[in-house]
């Protein structure tokens, strides 16, 4: 067996009397794209720091390619790469002196510094923009940036803290396909953090949905999907008295897997959906609530997530702050 590139041995830290990452134990194996997909304040950032030796564990430790980050976290350090959650660029700086500046800081020798530069320069597309300050770049540019800062003394692993967070779509995609490229190409280790559903699915091999400090659930996006149970049903009723009526009638009924309810809406998490369908729409019209759309889409990682934490991961996402009622049948918890 290989060694781990990254191993977690219940690791804690604690702020005062708060816990911010609650004995973690995971393990990411070498050449893996891994993901830590949680609402903000979920302790991705606490997590990762601890991990690049920013800061010390409270308890517990981790190996980094086998090396300890608390023991040895200087030799820790020449084996990882971190592009943090705030920009750390110099903008009076062109790209190039930024990159410069940080070969020089890990001692890589001119030669192989410019070297390096035109390398992570061409991978992350920058080549043409390394003349030019950074305070002209726009966001994904400095994203890019920091990326390939993060590669110049060739890491064997790369921890990115939300690399996306707060660019628009378009950006955010072209990023995702630098991330994989230099997976791929570089064969670099990524462990990332995110509180995007889609960048956690679309890119990540395997994913921890970490909350409050502790990881919920871990595997690959499919079987996170797969395990939920088939199908989600969305019933639309005619307001949220009904829809609660109706959540209720479900939940007492037995079959029909997790339900919750939000506004006016009821969602089923269920086996074999399409054929629960006539069931389902029986109890409703028994009860005299008028059934007004029918929704049935295979899980999505938001409904991985609500059906971990209880809660929507959207609502933190976005200014939405409405938290949806819930209600676990199965007690994953
Ligand atoms: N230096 C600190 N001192 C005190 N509390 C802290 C400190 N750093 C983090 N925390 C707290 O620890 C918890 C986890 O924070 P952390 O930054 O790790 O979350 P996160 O998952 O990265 O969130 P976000 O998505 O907002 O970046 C939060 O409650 C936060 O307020
Ligand atoms: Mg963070």
């Amino acid at each position: 067996m290989n060694t781990p590139a990254v191993e977690t041995f219940d690791i804690t830290r604690r702020f005062d009397d708060l816990v911010a990452v609650d004995s973690i134990s995971i393990k990411v194996e070498q050449g893996e794209l891994f993901g830590l997909l949680g609402p903000n304040g979920a302790g991705k950032t606490t997590l990762i720091n601890m991990l690049s030796t920013m800061i010390p564990p409270s308890n517990g430790t981790a190996r980094i390619w086998g090396v300890d980050v608390t023991n040895q976290p200087s030799r820790v350090r020449q084996n990882i790469g971190v592009v943090f959650q705030g920009t750390t660029l110099d903008d009076r700086l062109t790209g190039r002196e930024n990159l410069d500046l940080h070969g020089r800081l890990y001692g890589l020798p001119k030669q192989l510094r410019k070297q390096r530069i035109d390398e992570v320069l061409e991978l992350v597309e920058l080549d043409d923009k390394a003349g030019v300050l950074v305070k002209t770049y726009s966001g994904g540019m400095m994203r890019r940036l920091e990326i390939a800062r993060g590669l110049m003394h060739h890491p064997r692993v790369l921890f990115l803290d939300e690399p996306t967070l707060g660019l628009d779509p378009q950006t955010r995609n072209h990023i995702w396909d630098y991330i994989r490229r230099l997976n791929h190409e570089e064969n670099v280790t990524i462990m990332l953090t995110t509180h995007y559903m889609e960048e956690a699915d679309q890119l990540c091999e395997r994913i921890a949905i970490i909350d409050h400090g502790g990881i919920k659930a871990l595997d690959t996006p499919e079987n996170l999907k797969d395990a939920l149970g088939g199908d989600v049903i969305i019933f639309g009723t005619e307001n949220e008295t009904q829809a609660s009526l109706l959540c209720k009638l479900y939940d007492e009924n037995g079959s029909a897997g997790h339900v919750y309810y939000k506004d006016d809406s009821v969602s089923i998490m269920i086996q074999d959906g399409t054929h629960q369908i006539p069931h389902l729409l029986k109890i409703a019209i028994e009860a005299g609530i008028d059934i007004l759309s029918v929704d049935l889409h295979r899980p999505t990682l938001d409904d991985v997530f609500l059906s971990h934490t209880g809660r929507d991961i959207r609502a933190e996402e976005t200014s939405d702050v409405d938290r949806i009622t819930y209600k676990l049948q199965g007690r994953r918890r």
